[in-house]
């Protein structure tokens, strides 16, 4: 299945936030992605675009959105991945790992060291596409999330290596 990264734009919002709600995401919302797109010049907001006609029905099928922010453990700056999600009838495409690995450079450009995230505790299909993207375990954060209320797993990589 062919598709290409491209810049988020105000179009693709209302898509984002659907997949961000089937795939119980940390809600964002319409106006929180909009918000980051038009006042945050350090937001990295990105969607994956079907390139062949069975991928075209919709502008989105996946997207990933992070910030560049300074580090709370390590001097230099970061991206943080805030949401990342592929919308299931595209997934196991490469879509998620090709979106990692576009924010990480686009990351870089901006000055990053580090690519950082957390993830459900139960979220193993998530966990085994960033430890094969080569990201690790740095911390367990209990109940970070809720609804249902579960650990979080800190995970981090050098982008420098
Ligand atoms: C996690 C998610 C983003 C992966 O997206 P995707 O586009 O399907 O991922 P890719 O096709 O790029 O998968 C890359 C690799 O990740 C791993 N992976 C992805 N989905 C997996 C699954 N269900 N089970 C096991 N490994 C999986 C595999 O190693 C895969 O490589 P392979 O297909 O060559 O075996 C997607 O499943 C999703 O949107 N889940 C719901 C939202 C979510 O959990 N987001 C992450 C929050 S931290």
């Amino acid at each position: 299945m062919r598709f290409y990264i491209a810049h988020m734009l105000e179009l693709d919002i209302p898509e984002v936030v659907e997949i961000e709600e089937i795939s119980n995401l940390s809600r964002w919302g319409y106006d929180g992605y909009l918000s980051d797109l038009v006042y945050n010049p350090m937001a990295i907001m990105i969607v994956a675009r079907g390139d062949e006609p069975a991928a075209m029905t919709r502008r989105v099928l996946g997207f990933l959105v992070g910030r560049v922010v300074p580090s709370a453990l390590h001097s230099g700056d970061e991206l943080h991945i805030n949401n990342v999600g592929t919308h299931p009838d595209f997934r196991r495409f490469g879509i998620g790992r090709k979106l990692i690995q576009e924010a990480n450079t686009y990351a870089t450009s901006y000055g990053a060291l580090r690519s950082t995230l957390e993830v459900r505790a139960s979220n193993l299909p998530a966990q085994q596409l960033y430890l094969n993207l080569g990201y690790q375990v740095a911390g367990r954060r209990r109940n970070y999330y809720s609804e249902p209320e579960e650990d979080g797993l800190f995970m981090e990589k050098w982008l420098t290596l």
